[in-house]
């Protein structure tokens, strides 16, 4: 039986863990299920649509994404993306985006409409999936932290500057939590 999953620490910006590129998970076994629940969990009790890896210090590519829930009212339909890779873009929006490592930060940013996306699910099998507006912004921004990006890094010179002192405190204040790759 699997445990129960458990919530984890959140890293906030200025945590070296969110600007490393995270390493390939390869075949999940149920000690990565047991994790991908965990970040589930924590997705939902941070009020988050998606929740990458290195934000619980953990440094590989998985993601979990679920761009309709909101607090009141739709079902949880979680999607868990081991390895993901954007295989194509087009198009451009602009979605106001925000990130649970980055509290109380908000700011319109500019990426593709339109991705193909494919990954390994939980049961070890390819996925594919073409994906449009919001859903696709969801994505694109938690493949970022999986490189070490966040999203005020694709902000322009202006929009930055504007955030730049709120930016150096938070990074001032950087919670660091234990790494729960730590598995003795
Ligand atoms: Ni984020």
């Amino acid at each position: 039986m699997p445990r129960p999953p458990r919530l984890l620490p959140v890293r906030i910006i200025g945590d070296a863990i969110l600007r490393q590129k995270a390493s390939p998970v390869g075949a999940p076994d149920d000690s990565l299920r047991e994790f991908a629940a965990d970040l589930t969990l924590t997705m939902y009790e941070r009020d988050g649509v998606g929740l990458a890896a290195p934000q619980v210090g953990v440094s590989k590519r998985v993601i979990v994404v679920d761009p309709h829930w909101s607090k009141d009212g739709r079902s949880k339909q979680p999607v868990v993306m081991l390895d993901p890779v954007i295989e194509s873009s087009a198009g451009q929006t602009e979605t106001e985006e925000g990130c649970i490592s980055l509290p109380g930060i908000y700011a319109n940013v500019e990426r593709p409409n339109w991705i193909k996306v494919s990954y390994t699910d939980l049961e070890g099998g390819r996925q594919s999936l073409e994906l449009e507006g919001y859903h696709a912004v969801v994505i694109q921004h938690e493949y970022d932290h999986l490189d070490g990006i966040l999203f005020v890094d694709r902000l322009g010179t202006i929009a930055r500057l504007k955030l730049k002192r709120r930016l150096k405190d938070l990074e001032r204040t950087a919670c660091n939590g234990e790494n729960f790759l730590r598995t003795d």
